[in-house]
C-alpha cells in the first residue's frame, strides 16, 4: 500500500544566496536582497525555499565550508534579518529550509583549530590517522583526501577541500552537537532541512582502500550505520514534527538506499536527491569530459529510479538545476531554437513527476549558462581544480576550456537576472559573477511578455489553458501539482520505456489517469498511447493540442499530458 505523503503536493524552491539579490552594494547576494524579492517567490505559488548556506565561512567552497553553523555571515546580514526573512516567507504560507552541511566543517571552525591546538576532545571529532593508517582515496574536488594534521606527522580525512574536514559521527558528541545545531535553527522558524552530502557519514572504524575492481567510493558511501545516525538525529530532532520537509543529497547512491531513507516507518528522510541523471551528458560516467547530452540516457535512468522508488514506497527529489549544475535548458534543452519548447517541457518532466519537484532560482525565466570568457571568470574551486588536473593531464587549452565552460558549476550562480541592466538589476556593484546574457532573458523581461500575452488572450487550446511564456507556464505547474492529487499522489508506470527521445510517464491515483510525454528532441517524435488513452483529452501542452489518436505526433520539445477518459477502475 503506498503511503499518503502529507507533503506531496509541496514544490520547493532554491535560492543560492550569494546570487539572488545584493541589497547593500557590495556585489554579494545577502538576506535582504531576498527579503526584497520576497513577491517574485510568493507569486510562483511554492511551498518552500532551500537556502544554501548562509553561515559565517571563510569561503573555499561558497560556504559549504561552515566556520559557525549557529550565526549568520555577516556578508549575508544578521540574525535580524534572517528572522525577518522568515517571516515575510512565513506571510505567504512559504517555509524556509536550511543547508546542514555535517559530513564536514571548515578547518577555520573553532572544533577544527581546538583540534589542533592539542585538545584531545576536539581531536575526537575529526577522522585522524597514523601516516599507516591512511587510504590512497582521492578527494572530490581532485588531490588527495588526506592531509597533514599540523607538524603532528598525522594526517586528517577531507573528501572534498583540505580546507573541508571531515567530522567523525562515530563520537556520539559530534552527533549531539549536530542535533543542536538543527534544533537551534527550528527554534527560529525553520521548518526544513537539506543535508549536505550526508550519505557520507556513516565511515567505518577502520578505513580500507578499495580491492580491486571495486569504486573506491563504495569504501566510505551510504554505510549502513548511517540509517541509525538519520534515525537518532531524526528523533533527537524534527522527527517530532509532521510539518517539516528534510531532504539528504545523496552522493553516489543506491535505489535500495535510496528506499531506507524514505521509507515512511523507517524515520529517516523525506525524501532524497540523486545525481545518475544527471551524467546523462558524461563519457563514462567521468563529469569533465566533452560528452553530448543521450536523451537515451536521462529517460532510462528516471524510469529506473521512478518505477524502482515507487514500488517500493521511497519517495524521491527531483530536480534538474541546482547550485552544482550547468543550466539544464543549456545541457538539455536548445535555448537557441526552442526557449520557450524545451524550458517548459524540463519544468513540466520534473514538477509533474513523482517525488518533491526543487526549481532552481532563474529556471523559471530560461535562464541559461553565462558565457563566460576564460577560466579568470571563474571562481569555483572544483572549477579551477579541474583545469589543472585536466591540463595537467596533457589536453589542449582549447579543449581544456571548453569541457571547464561547459561543465563549471559557476553556470548556475552567475546572478540571478531582474533585468537588462550592466549587472542585471542583482547588484549596483560589480558582482563577484558576471551576469552576461540579461539583455534577452530577465524577470522584467517576463513578466512584460507575461502581461502582453495575457491582454493578447494567448493561451493554448488545452484543459489548463496553458500560459505560452515560460514564467506562467512555471506558475501553471505549480498550480497543477497543488490542485491536482493524481501529480502530487499517484503512482508511476514508465511508457515506451525503451525510447531514446520520448520520456513517458503515466500517473495514477483514484479513478484518474494522466499521460506525460516529453520529446526531448529537436526533431517530431511520434507517441503510441497506452491502453485507455485513445480519445483523451489533453490536459497541458506547451505547443499544439495533438488529438488522441492511437499514435500521436510530438513536435521538437514538447510535453503533452493527456488525462485518460476512463479513469481508473478499483
Ligand atoms: C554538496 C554541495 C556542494 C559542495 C559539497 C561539499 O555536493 O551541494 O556545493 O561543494 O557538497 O560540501
Amino acid at each position: 500500500m503506498a503511503t499518503t505523503r502529507p507533503f506531496a503536493h509541496k514544490v520547493v524552491y532554491q535560492v543560492y544566496p550569494k546570487s539572488f539579490a545584493d541589497s547593500n552594494g557590495d556585489g554579494v547576494g545577502d538576506l535582504r536582497g531576498i527579503i526584497n524579492h520576497v513577491d517574485h517567490i510568493a507569486s510562483l505559488g511554492v511551498d518552500a525555499v532551500w537556502m544554501n548556506p548562509i553561515y559565517p565561512s571563510p569561503g573555499k567552497d561558497n560556504g559549504y565550508d561552515v566556520a559557525d553553523y549557529t550565526a549568520i555571515d555577516p556578508a549575508m546580514g544578521t540574525m535580524a534579518d534572517f528572522e525577518e526573512l522568515v517571516a515575510a516567507l512565513k506571510a505567504h504560507n512559504i517555509d524556509v529550509m536550511l543547508d546542514m552541511v555535517f559530513n564536514h566543517c571548515s578547518d577555520q571552525h573553532e572544533w577544527f583549530r581546538r583540534a589542533l591546538a592539542g585538545e584531545a576532545k576536539y581531536q575526537d571529532y575529526f577522522i585522524i590517522r597514523d601516516k599507516d593508517d591512511i587510504t590512497s582515496w582521492e578527494s572530490k574536488f581532485g588531490g588527495p583526501a588526506w592531509s597533514p594534521f599540523g607538524d603532528t606527522g598525522r594526517y586528517y580525512l577531507h573528501l572534498f577541500d583540505p580546507s573541508q574536514p571531515d567530522l567523525n559521527w562515530r563520537n556520539p558528541a559530534v552527533r549531539q552537537e549536530c542535533a543542536n545545531i538543527v534544533n537551534f535553527w527550528r527554534s527560529k522558524g525553520v521548518a526544513g532541512f537539506r543535508f549536505d552530502v550526508i550519505n557520507l557519514i556513516g565511515k567505518d572504524e577502520v578505513l580500507r582502500d578499495a580491492p580491486e575492481g571495486v569504486d573506491e567510493r563504495d569504501m566510505y558511501t551510504d554505510g549502513e550505520i548511517v540509517h541509525d545516525y538519520l534515525r537518532e538525529l531524526a528523533a533527537r530532532s524534527f522527527g517530532r514534527d509532521d510539518n517539516h520537509l528534510t531532504v539528504g543529497e545523496m552522493s553516489h547512491t543506491s535505489i535500495a538506499h535510496c528506499l531506507a531513507y524514505t521509507g515512511a516507518e523507517r524515520g529517516e528522510l523525506d525524501m532524497t536527491f540523486s545525481f545518475y541523471h544527471l551524467k546523462a551528458d558524461y563519457v563514462d560516467d567521468m563529469k569533465w569530459t566533452d560528452g553530448s547530452f543521450q536523451p537515451g540516457k536521462l529517460i532510462h535512468i528516471l524510469h529506473a529510479w521512478n518505477e524502482g522508488l515507487s514500488a517500493g514506497d521511497g519517495w524521491p527529489a527531483w530536480f534538474l538545476n541546482n547550485h552544482d549544475q550547468p543550466r539544464a535548458l543549456s545541457r538539455f534543452g536548445d535555448p537557441e531554437n526552442y526557449p520557450f519548447e524545451s524550458a517548459s517541457m524540463l519544468g513540466a518532466l520534473v514538477v509533474l513527476n513523482r517525488g518533491t519537484p526543487y526549481v532552481y532560482m532563474g529556471e523559471e525565466i530560461g535562464m541559461t549558462n553565462p558565457d563566460y570568457a576564460g577560466v579568470a571568470d571563474l571562481v569555483d574551486v572544483e572549477s579551477h581544480n579541474a583545469y589543472r588536473i585536466l591540463l595537467s593531464q596533457g589536453l589542449d587549452e582549447d579543449t581544456v576550456w571548453r569541457i571547464v565552460k561547459a561543465k563549471s558549476r559557476d553556470n548556475s550562480r552567475s546572478p540571478m537576472q531582474w533585468d537588462d541592466s550592466e549587472f542585471a538589476g542583482f547588484s549596483t556593484h560589480y558582482p563577484w559573477l558576471l551576469p552576461t546574457n540579461q539583455d534577452s532573458i530577465n524577470v522584467q523581461a517576463a513578466r512584460a511578455l507575461q502581461e502582453r500575452l495575457a491582454r493578447e488572450g494567448v493561451r493554448g487550446q488545452d484543459e489548463v489553458g496553458s500560459p505560452r511564456e515560460v514564467l506562467g507556464f512555471y506558475r501553471a505547474l505549480v498550480d497543477i501539482r497543488h490542485r491536482e492529487e493524481v501529480f502530487a499522489h499517484g503512482d508511476y508506470v514508465a511508457h515506451q520505456p525503451d525510447s531514446d527521445s520520448v520520456y513517458a510517464f503515466i500517473r495514477q491515483h483514484r479513478g484518474t489517469r494522466m499521460l506525460v510525454a516529453c520529446n526531448l528532441t529537436a526533431e517530431g517524435q511520434s507517441l503510441r498511447l497506452p491502453e485507455g488513452f485513445v480519445g483523451a483529452r489533453v490536459f497541458l501542452t506547451n505547443g499544439a493540442a495533438h488529438p488522441a489518436a492511437g499514435l500521436v505526433r510530438l513536435d521538437p520539445y514538447q510535453v503533452i499530458v493527456y488525462r485518460a477518459v476512463d479513469g481508473l477502475r478499483g
